[in-house]
C-alpha cells in the first residue's frame, strides 16, 4: 500500500501541527474575545501520550514536519518533556514552534534542548502602549523572551506580524529594521477573519498584503527567495541584506492549491482545512482503544474530507471556532 498521505486533490499532507493548548497568556484582539473563558476541559485535552500516538501515526504515513502551536503551546505544562519526545519519533525531521514569546525567558534554552528547531514568534508592534493595545501583553516581557531564544541559539527566529490597516501598518519599515539589527526572518500576515472576537470590525483593519509588498518596494530591493520551513510564506530578500521577507497571503492571494498540512486541536479533533469546519473527532476512537493500524486508515480516510480551499471572505466570519484553537 502506498504510504504516503494524499488528498482528493492530489496534494500530499507531509505537516501536521499540534495545538497543544487553547489557553493563551496574552489576549490578542484579532484573536479571541477580550473575556473569553470556554476553554476545554483539561479531561478532554489529548494526553502526552495520546499525541505522541497520533504523531506515529501520522509520521507512519509519511508526515515528516510537525509544528506545536496553542493558544499559547508554553502554557502547557511539561511542554519540553512533550518535545524530547516528539523530536525522537522516527520520520520526525523537523519540529518547530509558534508561540507569543511571553514566556520564553524561563523556557527558551530547555525548548533547544529538547529538540525544537525552528521557532516563530508573534510580534505585531515595536510600541509598548500599542503592543499592550493589541495584545494586552508587556512588550518588555515579549522581547527578553525573543533575546533570550535568539542567545539560545535558534535560527532562523522568524518574526510573525499581523498586518492591521490604522493599527500597525505604521510599523511596517521599524519592523523590517529591527529583524535587520537581529538577524530574524520576518512574515507580515494578513487577518483572517476566524471565530467572531467582537472587539473590532475586521472589516476597519484588514488590509492585503499586495499593498504593503508595493509599499516595502518603494523602499528596499525585493528579491525572490526561498526560505526553509513547510509554510505558505512567499519569500523575498532585501536586496543584498540577506534579510528575508515572507508574505502570507491568505485573502489577496491564497495558497490553498499547494496546501501540505491538517491540524490536530487540543481536544484531540482532527481539522482538515484552518479555514473551514471539516473534521474527524480521534480522542473517542483513542480512548476506545484503537488500534495504530486501524487509526493511521482513520487518518487516510479523514483525508477524503479535506476542502480544496478555505472558505475565508476578506472580512465576514465564517469559521466560528477561534484561531486560537487551532493555533494558526
Ligand atoms: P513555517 O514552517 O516556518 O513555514 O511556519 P508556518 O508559517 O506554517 O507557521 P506559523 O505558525 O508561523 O504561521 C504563520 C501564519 O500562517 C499564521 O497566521 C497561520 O495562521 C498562517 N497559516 C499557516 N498555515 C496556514 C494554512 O494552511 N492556511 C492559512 N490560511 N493560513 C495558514
Ligand atoms: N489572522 C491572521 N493571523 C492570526 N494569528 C492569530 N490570529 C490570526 C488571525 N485572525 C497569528 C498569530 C501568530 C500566528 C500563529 O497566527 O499572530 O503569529
Ligand atoms: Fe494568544 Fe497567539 Fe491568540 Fe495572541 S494570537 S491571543 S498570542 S493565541
Amino acid at each position: 500500500m502506498d504510504k504516503g498521505l494524499v488528498d482528493p486533490f492530489g496534494r500530499t499532507i507531509s505537516y501536521l501541527r499540534v495545538s497543544v493548548t487553547d489557553r493563551c497568556d496574552l489576549r490578542c484582539f484579532y484573536c479571541m474575545p477580550e473575556a473569553f473563558n470556554s476553554y476545554e476541559i483539561p479531561d478532554n485535552w489529548l494526553t502526552f501520550n495520546e499525541i505522541e500516538r497520533v504523531v506515529s501515526a501520522f509520521s507512519a504515513l509519511g508526515v515528516s514536519r510537525l509544528r506545536l502551536t496553542g493558544g499559547e503551546p508554553l502554557v502547557r505544562k511539561g511542554l519540553p518533556e512533550l518535545a524530547t519526545r516528539l523530536a525522537a519519533l522516527p520520520g520526525i525531521t523537523d519540529l518547530s514552534l509558534s508561540t507569543n514569546a511571553n514566556r520564553l525567558v524561563h523556557d527558551a534554552l530547555v525548548l533547544k534542548q529538547a529538540g525544537i528547531s525552528r521557532l516563530n514568534v508573534s510580534l505585531d508592534s515595536l510600541q509598548p502602549k500599542r503592543f499592550q493595545l493589541i495584545t494586552k501583553g508587556k512588550l518588555d516581557k515579549v522581547m527578553a523572551g525573543l533575546m533570550a531564544a535568539k542567545a539560545a541559539g535558534f535560527a532562523p527566529i522568524k518574526i510573525n506580524m499581523v498586518v492591521m490597516q490604522g493599527i500597525n501598518d505604521d510599523e511596517v519599515l521599524d519592523m523590517v529594521e529591527f529583524c535587520l539589527e537581529h538577524r530574524f526572518t520576518l512574515r507580515f500576515i494578513e487577518t483572517m477573519p476566524m471565530g467572531e472576537t467582537g472587539r473590532n470590525a475586521r472589516d476597519s483593519y484588514y488590509l492585503s498584503l499586495q499593498t504593503v509588498k508595493a509599499r516595502l518596494a518603494e523602499h528596499y530591493n525585493l528579491l525572490p527567495s526561498i526560505m526553509e520551513g513547510g509554510g505558505p510564506a512567499q519569500y523575498y530578500t532585501i536586496g543584498d541584506t540577506g534579510l528575508k521577507i515572507g508574505f502570507i497571503t491568505p485573502i489577496s492571494q491564497h495558497f490553498c492549491a499547494t496546501c501540505n498540512r491538517v491540524r490536530l486541536g487540543v481536544d484531540g479533533t482532527l481539522y482538515l482545512c484552518l479555514g473551514q469546519e471539516h473534521s474527524v473527532a480521534l480522542r473517542p476512537l483513542l480512548r476506545a482503544g484503537i488500534s495504530d493500524v486501524a487509526l493511521q486508515g482513520v487518518i487516510r480516510k479523514a483525508l477524503w474530507l479535506k476542502p480544496l480551499e478555505h472558505n475565508f471572505n476578506q472580512t465576514q466570519t465564517q469559521v466560528l471556532r477561534f484561531m486560537s484553537m487551532t493555533g494558526g
